[in-house]
C-alpha cells in the first residue's frame, strides 16, 4: 500500500517514460538497471540538449566576440547559476565546473594541500572511495602531513567517539563522504562539520552518491566543499562541480594553468583570473555543463523529500526480501542508509551472480566498488550491488530476487 500511494504521488510510471534507456531489451530479457550508483541513466531532455547543443549550438565560450560563442557562453554560465540554486549555494563564482567527483577532490587535495605543511592532519573514513583515499595519500606524501581514518562498526557507520579523538587543531581538513558508494549508509555530516569547524578543521563532503538522493543544502549544511559527478545525477559524463566557499578557494592557488584562469600572462610573471575560471584551465565540456543544467531542471520538478522516501521504501523492500534467501549477508546495516544494497551469499562468488544475473537482464555491479578497505573490514573479496534510482520499482525487486533465486540454484 505505501508502495503505491508513494509510487503514484512521485509518478514513477510518467517517470520511467523520461528514461529512454529503460525500456529496452537485454539478452532478450526486459532490461533492469540497478547500477545507477555507477552511473544513472539520462531523460530524454538531456539528451536531447546534447543533441541540439552539438547540432545548433557548437562554440567555444569566453573568447569568441561571434553570436555562437557569445550564446554558449551566457548558456555555460546560466547552467552555473542554475547548479548554484539547486545547491543553495551563496555565489555563482563558488561553482567550479569539473571532470567529476574525483576530479573535484584531487583539485581540492592539490591546491588546498599547498596550503598545509608538515604535520598537519588530514581525516578520512574507512568507508571512503578511493578517489576520497588516494589524492589525500599524495598530498601527505607531498607535504609531510598524516592521515588519520575514522574506522566504522559491523554495520557499515562510523564511529563518532573515534572521529572526536582523532580530530584535533592540527587537522586541516575532514574529508568525508556524504553516502557510501558501497554500504548506502548516509553519514552524519552536519555533525561532523559542526565537530570539525569547533576544532578549526575544514569539511569536503564527497556528494557522488548523494545529490542524486537528497535535498543538499550548501548554506545549510556549512561544509567548506562539496564533490559530485553529472552522470551519477543523470547529467552527461565527463563533467561535475566542486562547490567551495569563496574566501577557501580565494586562498588556494590554482590547480593546472592554461587559458581561461589567467589575468595577465608575460614570461616574468602570470597572475590569476578570479573565480571560477581561476580554476577552470582550458577550453571546459562546454556541452556537459549546459546539458548538466538540464539535469538539474529536471530533478527540480520532482519532490526531492518523496524521493527521498520512495528509494528508502526500495532499500528496505530488497533488503526484506534478500534477508529469506539462505547464505545471505547484507554489507551495511546501518540505521541511516539509502539507495545500496550490497551483499554476498555464502560460498559463492560476487562475480558468478552478476554475471548470470546479467544474462537474466538484470544490471548490478560486482566487485570491491572502488573501496578496498571496505572489503578488507567486512573479509569480504567483493559483494554484488543492487543501487537503486527514483525510476526504479518494487515489480523491478521482484523479479531481480527470482533471478537471483535461480542464479544461486544454477550455481549451487
Ligand atoms: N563510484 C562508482 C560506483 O560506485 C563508479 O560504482
Amino acid at each position: 500500500m505505501i508502495d503505491q500511494e508513494l509510487k503514484v504521488s512521485l509518478g514513477v510510471d510518467s517517470i520511467r517514460d523520461d528514461f529512454p534507456a529503460l525500456h529496452q531489451e537485454v539478452y532478450g530479457r526486459k532490461l533492469i538497471y540497478f547500477d545507477n550508483g555507477a552511473t544513472a541513466q539520462k531523460p530524454q531532455t538531456v539528451i536531447d540538449s546534447i543533441n541540439h547543443y552539438y547540432s545548433k549550438e557548437n562554440a567555444n565560450i569566453h573568447r569568441g566576440v561571434h553570436f555562437l560563442s557569445q550564446q554558449a557562453t551566457d548558456k555555460y554560465e546560466q547552467a552555473r547559476r542554475t547548479i548554484q540554486s539547486y545547491i543553495n549555494a551563496p555565489r555563482e563564482e563558488e561553482i567550479i565546473f569539473t571532470k567529476g567527483t574525483t576530479d573535484g577532490i584531487n583539485l581540492v587535495a592539490f591546491a588546498f594541500g599547498e596550503t598545509l605543511h608538515e604535520g598537519d592532519e588530514i581525516i578520512i573514513s574507512a568507508m571512503e572511495h578511493h578517489s576520497n583515499i588516494v589524492p589525500w595519500q599524495m598530498v601527505c606524501e607531498r607535504k609531510g602531513c598524516q592521515l588519520k581514518v575514522i574506522p566504522i562498526n559491523e554495520k557499515g557507520e562510523l564511529k563518532m567517539e573515534a572521529f572526536k579523538e582523532l580530530i584535533s587543531e592540527r587537522t586541516r581538513l575532514v574529508s568525508i563522504t556524504h553516502v557510501s558508494n558501497t554500504l548506502g549508509t548516509i553519514n552524519p555530516v552536519k555533525e561532523i562539520i559542526e565537530i570539525a569547524h569547533k576544532n578549526g578543521a575544514k569539511v569536503l563532503l564527497d556528494g557522488a552518491q548523494s545529490i542524486q538522493h537528497m535535498k543538499v543544502d550548501m548554506q545549510e549544511l556549512d561544509c567548506d566543499f562539496y564533490a559530485f559527478s553529472g552522470h551519477k545525477v543523470f547529467g552527461p559524463t565527463g563533467v561535475g562541480v566542486l562547490y567551495g566557499k569563496k574566501e577557501i578557494l580565494d586562498s588556494m592557488p590554482p590547480y593546472q594553468g592554461g587559458g581561461d584562469m589567467i589575468e595577465k600572462v608575460t614570461f616574468e610573471k602570470t597572475t590569476y583570473n578570479v573565480l571560477p575560471f581561476k580554476f577552470e584551465a582550458g577550453t571546459p565540456n562546454i556541452a556537459g555543463g549546459i546539458c548538466l543544467a538540464k539535469s538539474f531542471e529536471y530533478l527540480e520538478k520532482l519532490d526531492i523529500t518523496l524521493v527521498e522516501q520512495y528509494e528508502r521504501h526500495l532499500v528496505e523492500y530488497a533488503e526484506e526480501k534478500l534477508l529469506k534467501i539462505p547464505g545471505m549477508r547484507i554489507i551495511g546495516t546501518a540505521d541511516n542508509k539509502t539507495s545500496v544494497v550490497s551483499f554476498v551469499i555464502e560460498g559463492l562468488h560476487p562475480f558468478d551472480i552478476g554475471t548470470l544475473l546479467d544474462k537474466q537482464g538484470i544490471a548490478v555491479r560486482t566487485g570491491h566498488h572502488c573501496t578496498q578497505p571496505i572489503m578488507e573490514e567486512f573479509g569480504i573479496p567483493g559483494t554484488v550491488r543492487a543501487s537503486f534510482a527514483f525510476y526504479n520499482t518494487t515489480e523491478e525487486i521482484d523479479t531481480f530476487i527470482q533471478a537471483l533465486e535461480r542464479s544461486i540454484n544454477m550455481l549451487q
